[in-house]
């Protein structure tokens, strides 16, 4: 029976061939880091899952958004749990993705003929990034709102362009109801068709190249491994299910954190973004007046700059890491920049969210009515 079912398959499409390629060996002594794009293509697929769920009840404007989600988490079946998984797998996704390129940085995998697939894998990061930046305002709390007018505020400060960026961001001059049509269209769907079209791309090459296994001239490395299936697919597969285990306890245990219904006129309100843009946010603090324009623009822009010629800053032959010591330097005081600046933005005080009238705002140091400041964030009192 099973050979009948073999060769009515095999005459219609190629899966001999497909067996072959992935019995292909892998490198030798590739370890369970080499799980993490894996790990991160699971999320995404988690992602999209429970999304698609949670688009069922969720109503993209504000008279219904916050409404919808309260009932998705309350009333409808296993919803709060849909709802934990799409928002703690988020979080997971930053975290997967980040790990991933480390490693990739640390066993010196982009190096040629992988720059290509480093490319796709930096356009990825950000699509990553702008699920979380677009995802963030659906929930249309005061956190999504303000979150949101800083985000586009912060767009704005671009030269030259600047305003209509922050225009087209809005849908106005007002973050409302088309920027939540806008960012619910890009988050559902233009961001998953251009991830799932990136990983597509991405997967094809690093099948197409081969793994890069461990860096050359260490002793043990390149003689023919294990094949990716069956031994790297279980591999991976317990690595998956160890994070979907993670994520089911905190889908079950951690609520979703929700803070108020989105109060526009709420000016004293004290925005603060996602964890995983705190290091941003912290940065700005460091830019006031007309240097602002430094740590909204330039610097994320060169930094992202720079991670795209990754690849092409050395044509040494692929070394382990420690025999790289600008990459290692280079590498340390990156992670180490984004951790601290995360650490101090988690720490730095938040003003009281709770006054909502004219003169307390003022008081509060939040101006975002000015055109020239994202906002002062009132370094005085945090000193
Ligand atoms: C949604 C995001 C991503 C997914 C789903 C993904 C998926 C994968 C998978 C499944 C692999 C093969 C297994 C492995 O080596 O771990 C891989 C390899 C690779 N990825 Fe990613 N990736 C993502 C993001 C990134 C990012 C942000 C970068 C770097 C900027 C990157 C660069 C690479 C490179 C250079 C390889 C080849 C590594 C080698 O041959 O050893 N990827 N990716």
């Amino acid at each position: 029976m099973k050979e009948k079912i073999t060769e009515f398959l095999a005459e219609r499409i190629p899966i001999r061939s497909i067996e072959t390629h992935v019995k292909k060996p892998l490198p030798k002594h590739i370890n369970w880091l080499f799980s993490l794009g894996a790990m991160a293509l699971f999320l995404l697929i988690l992602q999209a899952a429970t999304g698609a769920f949670l688009a069922i009840y969720y109503s993209p404007s504000p008279d219904h958004a916050y409404n919808s989600l309260n009932y998705i988490s309350k009333e409808v079946p296993f919803g709060g749990f849909v709802r934990g998984l799409h928002h703690w797998g988020a979080s997971a996704m930053v975290i997967v993705v980040f790990l991933h390129l480390l490693r990739v940085v640390v066993y010196d995998s982009y190096k040629a003929p992988r720059e290509l697939t480093w490319i796709v894998g930096v356009l990825l990061l950000l699509v990553v990034l702008g699920f979380g930046f677009t995802g963030y305002l659906l929930p249309w709390d005061q956190k999504a709102y303000w979150a949101t007018v800083v985000g586009a505020k912060i767009a704005s400060t671009v030269p030259i362009i600047g305003d209509a960026i922050g225009r087209i961001m809005r849908g106005g001059e007002e973050v409302g109801a088309v920027t939540l049509t806008r960012f619910y269209a890009i988050h559902t769907i233009w961001l998953p068709w251009i991830a799932f079209g990136l990983v597509g791309l991405h997967l094809f090459l690093v099948r197409h190249i081969g793994s890069s296994g461990l860096p050359k001239n260490t002793p043990k490395d390149m003689d023919a491994g294990k094949p990716f299936y069956p031994d790297q697919l279980f591999e991976d597969s317990v690595a998956i299910l160890i994070l979907f285990g993670v994520l089911v306890v905190m889908a079950l245990f951690v609520p979703v954190p929700t803070e108020e219904i989105a109060d526009p006129t709420d000016a004293s309100y004290d925005p603060r973004p996602e964890w995983y843009f705190l290091f941003l946010f912290q940065l700005l603090k460091y830019f006031e007046g007309r240097f602002e324009v430094v740590g909204t623009f330039v610097i994320p822009t060169v930094a992202i700059l720079l991670l795209f010629l990754v690849p092409f800053l050395s044509r040494k032959e692929r070394l382990p890491i420690h025999k790289r010591p600008v990459a290692l330097t280079v590498t340390s005081i990156s992670v180490l920049s984004l951790i601290s600046l995360t650490i101090l933005g988690l720490r730095s005080p938040r003003l009281d969210s709770t006054a909502s009238t004219a003169s307390e705002a003022d008081q509060s140091k939040v101006h975002r009515s000015t055109d020239t400041e994202v906002f002062d964030f009132g370094l005085e009192e945090e000193n």
